[in-house]
């Protein structure tokens, strides 16, 4: 196992520390929520899942993890996921898995969204990719619009449409301020989301250094 992936196990096997009987829970997507998975069914709690995703719904029910639909849960208690980047002012970036639709939503549903990272994931500031999930209707006009409003090109990603049918795109340009972006994307007609986490989404962040693991309050 590298030491990128010991980190992502030590994140993720705190986060699912806090988690007790009872609670609702969203359950993010990517190999740091992987850890967090098998933290949880190592614990045998009676808790509520929700899955962002195919793959950690078909994870959590092999491991024995009770998930249920979305339809049957209108929020959480706590939701756990990984992150591509995490900004000194907890903008995060997230996406690199194409789920990051589902995952705001889970997010934005949570009472904590807690984010768990290796070292890696801590940057200076936010760069490109950004991914975006764009509706099919009407893609070729939709990208044409997000290439003239934003500054920097928009590409297609070579990944299968998302659970929900959408087309997979990055931002490639320069990100001076990740609200101003976010912002710019979210006004598109024709977008879905984008993986730009806002700090009022972000309940606290778990980062692995080595043995090292910290929590870091985003709430303050
Ligand atoms: C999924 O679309 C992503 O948002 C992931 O949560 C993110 O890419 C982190 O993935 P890893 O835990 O695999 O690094």
């Amino acid at each position: 196992m590298s030491m990128q992936d010991d980190e992502k196990r030590l994140a993720a096997q705190a986060a699912a520390e806090v988690v007790v009987g009872g609670m609702t829970v969203g359950l993010g997507t990517g190999s740091t929520v992987a850890h967090l998975l098998d933290a949880l069914a190592a614990r045998s709690l009676d808790i509520r899942c929700v899955s962002t995703s195919t793959a950690t719904e078909e994870s959590a029910r092999r491991l024995g993890i009770r998930t249920e639909s979305f339809d049957r849960v209108d929020r959480f208690d706590i939701a756990i996921d990984g992150a591509d980047q995490v900004a000194p002012d907890f903008w995060l970036v997230k996406g690199g898995g194409a789920a990051h639709t589902r995952e705001k939503i889970v997010a934005a549903s949570a009472d904590r969204f807690v984010v768990i990272v290796d070292g890696s994931k801590i940057v200076d500031a936010i760069t490109a990719p950004i991914p975006i999930e764009l509706l099919d209707y009407g893609l070729e006009s939709t990208l044409r619009r997000l290439a003239a409003h934003l500054d920097g090109p928009v590409v297609r990603r070579d990944v299968p449409v998302s659970p929900d049918g959408g087309v997979i795109v990055d931002f490639l340009g320069s990100v001076d301020r990740p609200g101003d972006l976010a912002s710019a994307i979210s006004a598109t007609p024709g977008v879905v989301e984008h993986g730009l986490f806002g700090p009022e989404l972000v309940s606290a962040v778990v980062v692995a250094n080595g043995a090292d693991v910290r929590w870091l309050d985003a709430t303050g």
